[in-house]
């Protein structure tokens, strides 16, 4: 089957009604789609979306743009829902100077508590990195302790070198639909990171892949960024799904 590393099904932009693009993606043979939450009310929601279809899991968390609404009671709340059955993990968590929605010193401070639970409840942890290349990789180095759980870089859009440092910090990739846009010149890294260490994702529903860059993304197009990576693998597309479908439950550990 294909995988969903990372997805906002429960976005507002899809009104509540996904059960369209459930019958999409399960045409499309993906089998398993992971809704992260980026704050309080969308962690809630990717639980709900878990329990009405048995394919969907979740991760919980608060993304760096919603650093400044973590409070002592959003962390209350990640580990409780971290408890609740289909909880894969911790995240989106982690820095965005892209926007700088939130100031740098609550980033870090949202980032690190959602670290620290990530390490106490034995998850592993989905990280957000934009426009934050050296923040993002000193502060994990930093913190290698609290990784041990393993740790995604989600939508990984870092240069070769990058790619090298955080393949011997432990980490697993995910690329999506970014790998798929015409001089997005991403063969390099993909053929740096190690097969056995790579998702699939769509972040839908944002950065859909080509043909359909610009609209509203869904998980029925991860095999387009499935066939990307089969081919600067130089696999096919079957054998680089049975790959990525095993990566996927090793780090989720389904
Ligand atoms: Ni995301």
């Amino acid at each position: 089957m294909f995988v969903d590393a990372h997805a906002h099904l429960s976005d507002a932009k899809y009104g509540g009604e996904i059960d369209e693009i459930v019958n999409k993606y399960r045409k499309a043979g993906v089998g398993a789609v992971v809704n992260s939450g980026y704050d309080e009310e969308s962690s809630v929601k990717a639980v709900e979306l878990s329990e009405k279809y048995e394919d969907m899991y979740f991760t919980v968390g608060v993304h760096p743009d919603e650093a400044s609404s973590f409070t002592d009671k959003t962390e209350k709340l990640i580990k409780t829902l971290a408890g609740k059955k289909k909880c894969l993990g911790i995240g989106e968590a982690g820095f965005d100077f892209h926007w700088n929605k939130s100031p740098e010193d609550l980033q870090e401070k949202a980032f690190e508590k959602q670290l620290e639970t990530a390490s106490e409840l034995n998850l592993p942890i989905v990280i957000h990195s934009r426009e934050a290349t050296k923040k993002t990789l000193d502060f994990l180095k930093e913190r290698k302790e609290l990784l041990k759980s393993g740790f995604l870089m989600h939508c990984f859009g870092e240069s070769e070198e990058i790619a090298r440092e955080y393949v011997e910090l432990g980490a697993y990739f995910s690329f999506g639909g970014v790998i798929t846009f015409k001089n997005a010149k991403k063969e390099g890294v993909l053929s740096v990171v190690p097969f056995d260490r790579i998702l699939t994702e769509t972040d839908c529903p944002y950065l859909s892949p080509e043909p359909y860059r610009g609209s509203v993304n869904e998980p029925s197009r991860i095999p387009i960024i499935a066939k990307k990576i089969a081919d600067v693998k130089g696999v096919d597309l079957k054998e680089a799904e049975n790959i990525i479908e095993t990566n996927f439950k090793r780090f989720y550990r389904i």
